[in-house]
């Protein structure tokens, strides 16, 4: 069905800078009268709707106020490829900022620019996903540095009990998912972590991996420029470009669509705001089957539920770091202004950030201890009198 969208395929692809290219199996509607939203034909059926002249934002509008999806007849039909033709897809600035979210369609004003608002760390909802296989390899890291810090606003995405770990941290979620690193297990520990956020009531959710640190002062910095209740989806593209793919219309009539997403090995954020939009695609069973409809990872299909479906454009920040970057280019005076960083292998070399340190390299082979050294130097196991 797709020509490979695979996470294997996905890295491969993004180490060596090349486009993704997708092919969408997404069928054209039928016709018009068919609903769109959690009631009408399942999960999957979503994607298939024609977008009417309101955009997407209208049709939510439409079903939270309960009015039937069918309504509105009268409007101009556009086809799912019409909608993605208005959405401007125009150079980005690389610098991290950028406006909020856009417009999808023609007509409307463009939104105000972002409203600050001060939050604290309580206002986050961080989920770290993780497996059972990694709770002593990678979580212990992350329990003794970050996570020992922000307790409160940590929950962890496993996939296994763990008693041991459930004394140490109290946020531990069993999401009864497989343990295979497949494209399904993954995004089932994604749609159980949305659902877990909206529970929450927190301001924004942020999705990171279990080799991510969080600065969280940083993020706190980070999310206060904005308000929760804007459209606001921020982090790292793992590709210089969007992601280019193919919609099939019908037996042969193929369209290009495009759109960026923020790879979930550098860690993103969703506002509050935007993630309550995302319901009809993204809650329940529902990201499970927008998630297998077009074939896509957990990280991905995140990125294609808010550019393609919604038009909200992902926030570019270069403050998000995975190891399939060279984290040796984080420079040592610029490490406390980062949001998230990582470790692991690139390229087939071993990936840290570059720092002396309180450990050395063999005793802190992430460098997170020493990182964490660094931003919290009254941490009882840091060593006094460490010069930087
Ligand atoms: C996983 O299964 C257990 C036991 O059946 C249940 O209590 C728990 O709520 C499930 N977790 C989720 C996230 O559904």
């Amino acid at each position: 069905m797709l020509a490979g969208c695979g996470r294997k395929l996905l890295l491969s692809l993004a180490g060596s800078m090349l486009t993704c290219f997708l092919v969408l199996m997404v069928d054209q509607p039928r016709g018009p009268g068919r609903g769109l939203g959690p009631g009408g034909g399942g999960g999957g059926g979503l994607l298939l709707q024609p977008f009417r002249r309101p955009g997407a934002q209208g049709l939510l509008r439409r079903l939270r106020s309960g009015a039937p999806a069918g309504q509105g007849a009268g409007e101009e039909v556009r086809s799912f490829s019409g909608y993605f033709g208005q959405l401007s897809r125009g150079k980005r600035d690389a610098g991290g900022g950028g406006g909020g979210s856009a417009s999808p369609a023609g007509g409307q004003p463009p939104p105000p620019p972002p409203a600050r608002e001060a939050i604290s760390p309580r206002d986050i909802f961080i989920a770290v996903k993780t497996t059972k296989k990694f709770h002593k390899a990678r979580l212990e890291l992350l329990l003794d540095t970050w996570i020992s810090r922000h307790k409160e606003m940590t929950y962890i995405f496993t996939d296994g009990e763990d008693q041991e770990l459930k004394q140490r941290i109290g946020n531990i979620i069993n999401t009864n998912c497989s343990a295979a690193h497949s494209r399904q297990a993954l995004s089932c520990k994604m749609a159980v972590e949305y659902d877990k956020f909206i529970e929450s009531g927190r301001k924004w959710f942020c999705h990171v991996d279990d080799d991510n640190y969080v600065n969280v002062r940083m993020l706190v910095k980070l999310l206060s420029s904005y308000a929760h209740t804007q459209d606001i989806y921020i982090g790292k593209p793992s590709l210089d470009r969007p992601i280019q793919a193919t919609e099939r219309i019908s037996e042969n009539k193929m369209h290009p669509v495009h759109f960026w997403f923020a790879t979930g090995g550098a860690g993103f954020c969703i506002s509050r705001g935007l993630a309550l939009k995302m319901t009809p695609w993204a809650s329940g069973g529902h990201f499970m089957s927008t998630a297998e409809k077009i074939r896509l990872p957990d990280d991905c299909t995140i990125g294609y539920i808010i550019e393609s479906v919604l038009g909200v454009k992902l926030i570019r920040s270069n403050l998000f770091h995975s190891h399939l970057e060279n984290l040796h280019q984080v420079p040592k005076s610029e490490i406390h202004n980062q949001v998230t960083l990582s470790y692991g292998m690139f390229e087939n070399k071993r990936n840290s950030i570059h720092m002396k340190g309180a450990f050395s390299v063999e005793e802190d082979p992430s460098r997170f201890r020493s990182i964490h050294c660094l931003l919290y130097p009254d941490t009882p196991w840091c060593p006094l009198n460490v010069v930087y």
